[in-house]
């Protein structure tokens, strides 16, 4: 009651915390005062949309207007309610396989001028199976990324009453890399509410803690491997895969070969042998941002933390977690929360047992990888600085991807009203631009035009892990099972921490909201 008397005093006190990420070429005066972002592809001012093209329209927004559920319970004074309305209520919306901003893009699988052809479909790999020459493109993609300015975003860094600036002629934009912009984008989509100077509301978050979980960071994932694509010229680039149940307690993708190695000197930073050493991170000080009532404006905030303790108990999960959470039939349940069971999503997420079973103390699966990375991998506002969080999250979304060829989910799994905001299946995701639905994302991989090289159905998962030998498997069984029996003891004597109220520290992966 407290909560809400002061959030509605906030609200009469304060304006709307209203900024994001746009088009650079809607984030004009005109634009942001318009409320329209209908660009026209090409050099044509009439080609609205590519509406002479016969690509799209500009036209008014949809938004979900089923209630929600879950702890949030304030009313309009987040800028995240039906994104993306409170920036821009009229967007392209574009026929058939047209996609972008301007219609000028093609709808993921899909290429040619007429967005006509199905695209094959980039092959996903484990990062251990690539060729050297692969793996360099991969890497040198990433720091490419991480250095060559979005050609087509901006991040708004000013409150939105600001956002045109003191005499409402200057857009307070900036621009951001494109590996800063995938960062901010993980960012904004879980900070806080800013009810205020100190103020936060911080039980909030629209990609984590409910079914959207699994779209948003296929979205996210999606995003960035076609804006790398682009950046490098090869439309068959595929982010590759850590198949990180190992069951082990070291990461094996911290090499320098790979995505750095532990710096002797400072156990907590990446080796400078690495040119992930090199590499600042953006949007870390959720406290000041939340003091200042502002947002992260994409400067450096120092280096990429990793505080993996080599004599703590923690390891990573296994490959009988992966089985075990493949079980489960319902996508997810109500509450479509951290406290849902027998719900695949929040198993994958790590909230509960893979088997379903709901137990608070559960840190598993996707979760107990960014708690085991530690440092900027454990705080979700930050985790997407490390580039182990791509390698993570495509991996989370092949066991997803294993999951829908295996159930065959029809659209009604996924909730469509009362998860938590964000999470309903016809919310667009927050911050995508131009808006994007839940439901548009829950489709297998092949119809999004990528695949994996990878085998999680029975059986398989061992021969892709182990060999395939039929009496490597065999033995392959017999350890796993081995490791997995060590990792339940060892699981159950580690005394996690308790659960930490959200409400007054930075959401770690661990936490309950
Ligand atoms: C969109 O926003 C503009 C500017 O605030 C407003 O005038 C207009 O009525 C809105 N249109 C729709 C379709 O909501
Ligand atoms: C705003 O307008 C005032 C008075 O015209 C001017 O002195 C000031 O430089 C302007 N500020 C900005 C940021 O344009
Ligand atoms: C962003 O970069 C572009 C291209 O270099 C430049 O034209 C534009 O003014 C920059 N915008 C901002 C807000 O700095
Ligand atoms: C890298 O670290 C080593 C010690 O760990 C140090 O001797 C060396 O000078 C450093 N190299 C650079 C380029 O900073
Ligand atoms: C950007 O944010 C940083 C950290 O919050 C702050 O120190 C800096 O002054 C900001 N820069 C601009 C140009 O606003
Ligand atoms: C995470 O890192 C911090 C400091 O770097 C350390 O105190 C803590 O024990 C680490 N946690 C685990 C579970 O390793
Ligand atoms: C789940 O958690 C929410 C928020 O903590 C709580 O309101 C709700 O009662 C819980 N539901 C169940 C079924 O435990
Ligand atoms: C399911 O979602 C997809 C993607 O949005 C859509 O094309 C399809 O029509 C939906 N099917 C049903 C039965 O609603
Ligand atoms: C966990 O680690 C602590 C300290 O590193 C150690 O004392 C304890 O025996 C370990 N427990 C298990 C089950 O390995």
């Amino acid at each position: 009651m407290n909560a809400l008397a002061l959030a509605l005093l906030c609200l009469l006190l304060w304006p709307e915390s209203t900024e994001a990420q746009f088009p650079r070429v809607c984030c004009t005066v005109e634009g942001i005062l318009s409320k329209q972002c209908c660009p026209a592809p090409g050099s044509d001012p009439a080609n609205v949309c590519g509406s002479l093209t016969g690509r799209g329209i500009c036209s008014a927004v949809r938004v979900d207007n089923k209630p929600w559920g879950g702890p949030y319970r304030l009313r309009n004074v987040d800028d995240r309610e039906r994104w993306p309305t409170k920036f821009f209520n009229q967007t392209c919306r574009c026929f058939g396989n047209f996609a972008g901003f301007d219609c000028s893009q093609c709808k993921f699988g899909w290429t040619g001028p007429n967005c006509d052809q199905r695209k094959a479909p980039v092959v996903r790999k484990n990062i251990h199976d690539l060729t050297p020459e692969e793996q360099q493109e991969f890497l040198n993609a990433l720091d490419l990324a991480k250095t060559t300015l979005h050609p087509d975003y901006v991040i708004a860094t000013q409150h939105w009453l600001g956002l045109l600036g003191p005499n409402g002629t200057e857009p307070q934009v900036a621009n951001i890399s494109i590996y800063d912009f995938f960062v901010w984008q993980h960012y904004y989509s879980v900070r806080d509410t800013l009810l205020g100077p100190g103020r936060p509301f911080k039980a909030i978050d629209f990609s984590h803690k409910g079914p959207a979980f699994i779209t948003w960071h296929r979205y996210h994932l999606l995003s960035l491997e076609r804006e790398l694509q682009r950046l490098i010229g090869n439309e068959n680039f595929a982010i590759p895969y850590w198949n990180f149940a190992t069951g082990q307690r070291e990461c094996d993708v911290c090499t320098d070969s790979l995505l750095g190695a532990r710096n002797p000197e400072n156990p907590s930073l990446i080796s400078n042998q690495s040119r992930f050493s090199r590499w600042g991170v953006v949007c870390n000080s959720l406290d000041d941002y939340n003091r200042l009532v502002t947002l992260c404006n994409g400067t450096s905030e120092g280096f990429i933390e990793r505080g993996i303790i080599e004599q703590s108990n923690m390891s990573l999960p296994s490959m009988n977690d992966v089985r075990s959470c493949l079980g489960l039939r319902d996508f997810d349940s109500p509450p479509y929360f951290t406290n849902s069971s027998s719900s695949f999503r929040n198993a994958l997420e790590g909230y509960e047992k893979p088997n379903g079973e709901l137990d608070e103390s559960v840190t598993n699966l996707h979760n107990l990888v960014h708690s085991f990375l530690n440092g900027t991998s454990s705080l979700s506002h930050s985790a997407a600085n490390d580039p182990i969080f791509l390698v993570l999250h495509t991996f989370t979304d092949a066991i997803f991807d294993e999951w829908m060829r295996r159930f065959i989910p029809s659209n009604a799994t996924f909730p469509d009203e009362m998860a938590p905001i964000g999470h309903n299946r016809d919310y667009n995701m927050v911050p995508f631009f131009p808006p994007i639905t839940n439901e548009e994302i829950y489709v297998t991989s092949d119809q999004l035009g990528y695949s994996y090289a990878i085998a999680l159905d029975d059986g398989g998962a061992t021969v892709f892990v182990l060999g395939s030998t039929l009496g490597g498997v065999f033995i392959g069984l017999l350890v796993l099972l081995l490791i997995f029996v060590l990792y339940l003891r060892q699981r159950r004597n580690s005394g996690f921490e308790p659960l930490i109220k959200a409400d007054f520290t930075n959401k770690k992966y661990t936490e309950e909201a």
